[in-house]
């Protein structure tokens, strides 16, 4: 409900409804211990504004992690605009609207808060959006912003891939059965990655024209309701989060896990059930960092493009650190991460950026 979706912990929540479009904005900061709160737009159709809300507070928190692990001297939020339909049938007015009060929305946070592009936002409306705020990372490169992070994304994810195949004793990907779930602009990449690197891929999309491509390049088509059901050595959610439950866990036919997705899996339970099936699964907040080393590294930190691929390569040395962690305590890997990420978000850190 509403009320359990207030009770939250966070920093703050904003929220805003525009009659015109039926469209309902939720910005939500879960800290600020690190930096100013930053983590992208989400847009999408959600069954209720308790979902929008909790999306936005499960996904702030995720960023929080992403920054503290990753050493970025961010906070963690996240903005959702829930839509009044799905976002392909959202007209170009009417989505011009919406990002123009979304970016006002943003502007009133003064800095507390910075955007950048998520599901369903791109480079262009992150341009859209800095014509009114300038607390946006992510524009094109002809409008001065770093561009997509899709490809960082995929690269740090690769990483883990291969961290998490030599940890698990599968050693490189070569000859490795590869499950990629979502094509997009991070998925398409990490196919591309996996397969020079040898991997035999299986793909699953819900976009047909995504699968001709995939299947035109050799790769193996898994029907999108299969996934959970298909044999692979190791398992990359690159589409929507929540993919894998306590059910789920138990029955996954993998050996390993690592993916894009944020927040992969439903809850900490579903972590403890594929500890106890010696199925290794890679903390999202940290294989998937690589989209906030390219905008934060690029857009605040002034790095180029060479450093930002060399820290985004460090994901895999991260993951060693957390599969260590995990190991010694006898603790997953999801806690271990967390452990990680919150002795940098302690009062008594000396890393913060404050100072
Ligand atoms: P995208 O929107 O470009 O791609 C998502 C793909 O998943 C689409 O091809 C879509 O058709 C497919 N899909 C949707 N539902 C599906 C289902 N049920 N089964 C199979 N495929 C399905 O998104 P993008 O940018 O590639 O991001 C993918 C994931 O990675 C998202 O969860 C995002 O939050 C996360 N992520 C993205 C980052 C970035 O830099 N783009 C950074 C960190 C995380
Ligand atoms: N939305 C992406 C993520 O979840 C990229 C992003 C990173 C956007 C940092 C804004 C800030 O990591």
């Amino acid at each position: 409900s509403i009320d359990d979706e207030l009770r939250w912990d966070g920093e703050l929540t904003v929220t805003r409804h525009d009659r015109e479009t039926g469209t309902t904005f939720v910005i939500r900061i879960d800290s600020t211990r690190l930096g100013p709160a930053s983590g992208g737009t989400r847009a999408a159709h959600y069954p209720s504004i308790g979902h929008a809300l909790a999306d936005a507070g499960k996904l702030s928190g995720a960023m929080t992690l992403k920054m503290a692990v990753s050493d970025l001297p961010m906070g963690g939020g996240k903005s959702v605009i829930a839509l009044p339909a799905p976002r392909n049938r959202i007209d170009s007015a009417t989505w011009s609207r919406i990002l123009d009060i979304h970016a006002e929305n943003i502007d009133k946070l003064e800095g507390n808060y910075w955007t950048g592009p998520d599901v369903n936002t791109n480079s262009s409306d992150m341009d859209q959006l800095s014509r009114t705020t300038k607390y946006v990372f992510g524009r094109s490169v002809d409008n001065g912003g770093a561009g997509s992070s899709a490809h960082a994304t995929a690269l740090g994810v690769f990483e883990a891939m291969k961290a998490t195949a030599r940890r698990r004793g599968l050693g490189t990907l070569d000859g490795r059965k590869v499950l990629v779930q979502g094509l997009g602009a991070v998925g398409g990449d990490v196919v591309r990655l996996a397969a020079q690197a040898g991997a035999r891929l299986l793909v699953a999309d819900t976009d047909p024209q995504r699968l001709e491509a995939a299947s035109l390049a050799g790769h193996t088509i898994v029907p999108a309701d299969e996934v959970l059901r298909t044999s692979c050595d190791l398992f990359a959610p690159c589409a929507m989060g929540g993919v894998i439950d306590s059910a789920a866990a138990a029955s996954i036919p993998t050996l390993a896990v690592a993916g894009a997705a944020n927040n992969i899996l439903t809850d900490a339970a579903a972590g403890e059930v594929l500890r106890s099936r010696g199925v290794l699964c890679a903390p999202d907040f940290v294989a998937n960092a690589g989209g906030a080393f390219h905008l934060v590294g690029r857009e605040v930190l002034g790095w180029n493009e060479d450093d930002v691929v060399e820290r985004t390569r460090g994901i895999g040395r991260t993951l060693d650190e957390v599969y260590s962690l995990s190991e010694e305590r006898g603790i997953t890997t999801e806690a271990a991460a967390l452990l990680l990420a919150r002795t940098r978000l302690s009062p008594a850190s000396t890393t913060a950026a404050a100072t």
